[in-house]
């Protein structure tokens, strides 16, 4: 199927309230493909959320779960979120049995994507977690181990920095989903934000990218749904000019 730019468009309902969390969901409905759920909200209001989701659209669902524990009790959880029926979910590649195991556990029903490395570990952070001297030169050299893990573990794919899709998707292919957080369009530069290494949604698309995580541009906007759009119109002019980006998974 081909791809369209409001298939790109991940929007991560970043909320305290089921409340506010069902009036985004309303919002943004048509113009989005997939919703995150993360843990603050799956924390407060579990299964519920993914249920209000599932009622209200036809977007899919990404479960930001972040899980890292021993093998056994990943795969017993992956299976319940399997049985949510949600499309993604979140793994830390903290070795390839736990991604096996967590792979084995989502049954073909539920993706599971790698966490490479947290976008706030810098190479001091990487030092002290007593990592080799090149990942501490060159903490991407530690994401690109760790994507290899997770492709070697059959995972749908990696959570990376726009600026390293293109690495991940040259080293294993156009099918293994290279999905990217920091995202900030360009009229949309805040300050003191937090993210720092942040890519624009043309350039992220360009890079390789499968799915962009954009939130605050968009939650923040005085039209949250005008400006998706506006992230829609300008990853379809990519595709306009790259006809094989548009190629589906
Ligand atoms: O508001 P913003 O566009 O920064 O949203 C970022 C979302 O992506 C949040 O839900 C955050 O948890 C998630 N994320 C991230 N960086 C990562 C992985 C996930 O910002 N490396």
């Amino acid at each position: 199927m081909q791809k369209t730019g409001r298939d790109y468009m991940v929007f991560p309902l970043d909320f305290s309230s089921l409340k506010e969390a069902r009036s985004y969901v309303r919002l943004l409905d048509g113009h989005v493909g997939m919703f995150k759920i993360g843990l603050e909200l799956f924390i407060d209001q579990g299964p519920s959320v993914v249920a209000m989701v599932r009622e209200l659209s036809d977007a899919k669902i990404f479960l930001d779960l972040k899980l890292h524990d021993i093998s056994a009790t990943v795969k017993r959880a992956m299976g319940r979120v399997a049985n949510l029926g949600v499309d993604l979910v979140t793994v830390h590649c903290a070795s390839a049995r736990v991604l096996e195991m967590a792979v084995d556990g989502g049954r073909g029903k539920t993706g599971v994507l790698g966490v490479t490395l947290l976008t706030d570990n810098d190479a001091r952070a990487v030092e002290a977690g007593g990592f080799k001297e090149c990942f501490v030169k060159d903490p991407n050299e530690l994401v690109l181990v760790r994507a290899r893990m997770a492709h070697g573990a059959g995972c749908a794919g990696v959570v990376c920095s726009g600026r390293e899709a293109a690495r991940i998707k040259g080293a294993f292919g156009r099918d293994f989903l290279a999905v990217t957080p920091g995202i900030r369009p360009a009229w949309s530069l805040l300050e003191n934000d937090d993210q720092k290494r942040v890519t624009t949604p043309a350039q992220a698309v360009k890079q390789g990218s499968d799915l962009i995580v954009i939130g605050r541009p968009i939650r923040d906007a005085a039209d949250p749904a005008g400006a998706a759009q506006k992230v829609v119109r300008e990853i379809d002019l990519v595709l306009g000019n790259n006809p094989a980006l548009r190629k589906g998974n």
